[in-house]
This record gives C-alpha cells, structure tokens and sequence, in this order.
C-alpha cells in the first residue's frame, strides 16, 4: 500500500513537471528567424514520435555520432557513409539543414590511425595526406546545400592552465608537433567545402574565463595568419551555475573578432558541469536523483535566462542546438558517471515537453 501511494506521489511530481504533447507549438515557429535551432540526432530516432518531434521542432539537426571520422572509417582505411546517410536523407525529405559534426578530433580519431600498418607512427606529411584525403571524400560525399556549417576542429584547447595553450595530448597535436594542426585543418577543409558552409572552432566551457582567454588567444592569431575560420561553436553542456554575463561575455568576445556564434551542443545538466580531467571523481552526486519540482523550476529558470541572453544576441548568433532530444536519450545519463540518469533538456523521457520548454516558449511569446 505504501508503496502505491510512493508510486502515485513519485508520477504526480512527474507528470507535473511535463506538458502536454499535442497542444504545444513548434520550438522553430516561436523561435522565427533568431537563429536556427537544432538537436543531435541519432539515426534510430528519425522515426514514429521522436521523428515527428524533430520534424516539429527543429529546422537544423546534427548527427550526434555517425558522421565523426572514428564512425565513418573502417579498420581497413575506407570510408563507411551508410548510417550518416540515412540522416542526410531525412534531412532532405523534411526540409532541415545540417551542421557537419567533426573533422579533426582527438576524442573521434581511429584507433591506429596515426600509425603505420606495423604500428610505426606516421610522419606529420603522411597524416596529413591521409586526413585530406578523408576531408575531401567528406566534402565530396554530402550534397552541397544541405549542410551549412562544419565543426572542423573539436576540442583543441587545454582544459586546466599550463605550458600550452593547447591540448598537448592530443594525438593531432603530437603528430604535428605542435597546434599547427588546427591551421592545416581549416586550409585543408576550406579547399573542398562548398561555397558558403562555415568552417568553425568547437569547444567546451568557452564561459569559462581562463578557456574564453585561451580561445582567444589561438582564433585572434589564426585570424592573423588568414586562417579561414568563420565562427565559434560554443558546445554549451552548461549547469545551473553559468551566469547571463558569462555567456554575454563569450558572445561578445568572438563577435568581436569577426566571428559568427554557434550553440552547438546546448545541454543543462541537473549535476555538476565538468568536462576536464578527473570529470567523474569530481562528481558531488553519484547516484540517479528524482527529478524533483525543484529541480524543474530551477532548470526551467536557467533555461529562461539562457534563451533571454540568446534572443537578445540574435544578430551574433546563427544557429542553436541541442544536445539529444529527450531525457532519455540524453549522452548525459552516461557521462560523467555510467548510468546516472540526468534530465537535461526541453523533453523528458517520455516526450512530454517541461517546465523548461515552456520557459523559453514564454521568452519569445509573453510581453
Ligand atoms: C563532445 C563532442 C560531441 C559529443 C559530446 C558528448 O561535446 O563534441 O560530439 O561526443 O562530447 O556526447
């Protein structure tokens, strides 16, 4: 008995955290001409609801995996297209554009891929003959107009403070020698992009200060050297702590260098923000938490002033997405901590939009 009426308590604090699902607008319809706005897709959640969601809400999508270059490579050194496709094609049938997720990145660089086929490393000319090689098949794979930005280098920059600027173990930068990568990747991405996609810098806690200095620092000097870099896409996996000015500062900060602004992977969790070394042991909460009324006012709240910040930098900004869907399909229910569940975006796990949804709805629609 007491264990129904948990249960009956435990559903009436859910259910009213969530919304109906019909009667709500399209985040696209309200959100107009700010910016694009997109999600991560996987290709099993093109179809039935999940499909429909994103055919609702979304005018731009990203592939959450399939077409990083750990995904597309094969062993043998061909290039598999077959999952990335399927997302292309329900791109083109629905009318959505695509932001291309990544070119050059440590996290998504095949095993043994800088080396040699008895495991001998390849020098700095062979790495990079073989990675233009995968930049120009990329380029020459997906259809010109559909996709109007890629992420070409992901996650270049040192997380704590020290000798370099740079993420020094990353195997690009050590089979460079150097951060030189990050110019040869732009150059050689800029040879064979269509007219028009945007070649951006991705990265992570670009709110925060010492990282905002260090992205800086590398795109003003790329920018010196004529790098062709046209934006920054701030991945935006943010907690409740990230102020209204911090986000105002990163914006204005790369507006001033020229730069176009993207939200590439917008994400709230419910724990604590941090990406860097130790992310895991660092953690205060290791254990699934109920998502509370507290936790949905609170979240509702952040992303209100999140979305207050981004409407008002409209002009700098030229498209968001979000990170995955619904709570259930969220990266977040894995990372830092394995199976911890999270809930950090609009949608919940049974696709019923939140308080959140309802918050930045309210940002564009109430006067
Ligand atoms: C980083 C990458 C993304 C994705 C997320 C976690 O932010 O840029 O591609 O892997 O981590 O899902």
């Amino acid at each position: 008995m007491k264990r129904i009426l948990f249960l009956a308590l435990t559903a009436a604090v859910l259910c009213s955290c969530g919304g109906k699902k019909d009667e709500i607008p399209g985040l696209k319809d309200f959100i107009k001409n700010d910016f694009k706005i997109g999600v991560a897709v996987m290709p099993s959640s093109l179809v039935g609801e999940e499909g429909e969601m994103i055919k609702k809400h979304f005018n731009s999508m990203t592939a959450e995996n399939v077409m990083k270059p750990a995904n597309v490579i094969r062993p043998d050194g061909s290039y598999d297209f077959t999952e990335a496709d399927k997302i292309i094609a329900f791109a083109q049938e629905n009318g959505i554009k695509m932001r291309g997720h990544t070119l050059v990145w440590h996290g998504s660089t095949p095993r043994g891929y800088m080396n040699d086929a008895e495991g001998k490393p390849l020098t700095k000319e062979q790495v990079m003959a073989k990675h233009e090689n995968y930049i120009k098949a990329v380029f020459d794979h997906y259809p010109k107009d559909l996709i109007y930005a890629w992420d070409v280098v992901n996650e270049a920059l040192a997380d704590e403070p020290g000798e370099s600027i740079y993420r020094t173990r990353s195997p690009w930068y050590q089979a460079f020698g150097g951060p030189e990568f990050i110019e040869w990747a732009f150059k050689t991405a800029k040879k064979y992009a269509p007219e028009g996609c945007e070649l951006i810098y991705n990265d992570y806690n670009l709110v925060d200060p010492a990282k905002l200095e260090r992205a800086c620092t590398m795109l003003k000097d790329m920018l010196a050297k004529g790098v062709p870099i046209d934006g920054v896409g701030m991945q935006a996996h943010w907690d409740n702590s990230v102020s209204q000015e911090q986000i105002q500062n990163a914006i204005d900060r790369f507006s001033a260098l020229g730069l176009d602004v993207q939200i590439t992977e917008l994400d709230l969790t419910c724990f604590d923000n941090y990406h860097g070394p130790g992310a895991a042991e660092r953690q205060k909460i290791r254990q699934s938490v109920q998502y509370t009324t507290e936790l949905a006012d609170a979240q509702a709240e952040q992303y209100s002033k999140i979305f207050t910040t981004l409407h008002k930098n409209a002009d700098k900004i030229s498209s968001v997405t979000f990170w995955c869907l619904t709570d259930r399909n969220s990266w977040l229910n894995n990372f830092t901590i394995r199976g911890r569940l999270d809930y950090p975006l609009l949608f919940d796990a049974q696709n019923r939009p939140k308080k959140a949804f309802f918050a930045v709805k309210d940002v564009y629609t109430k006067k």
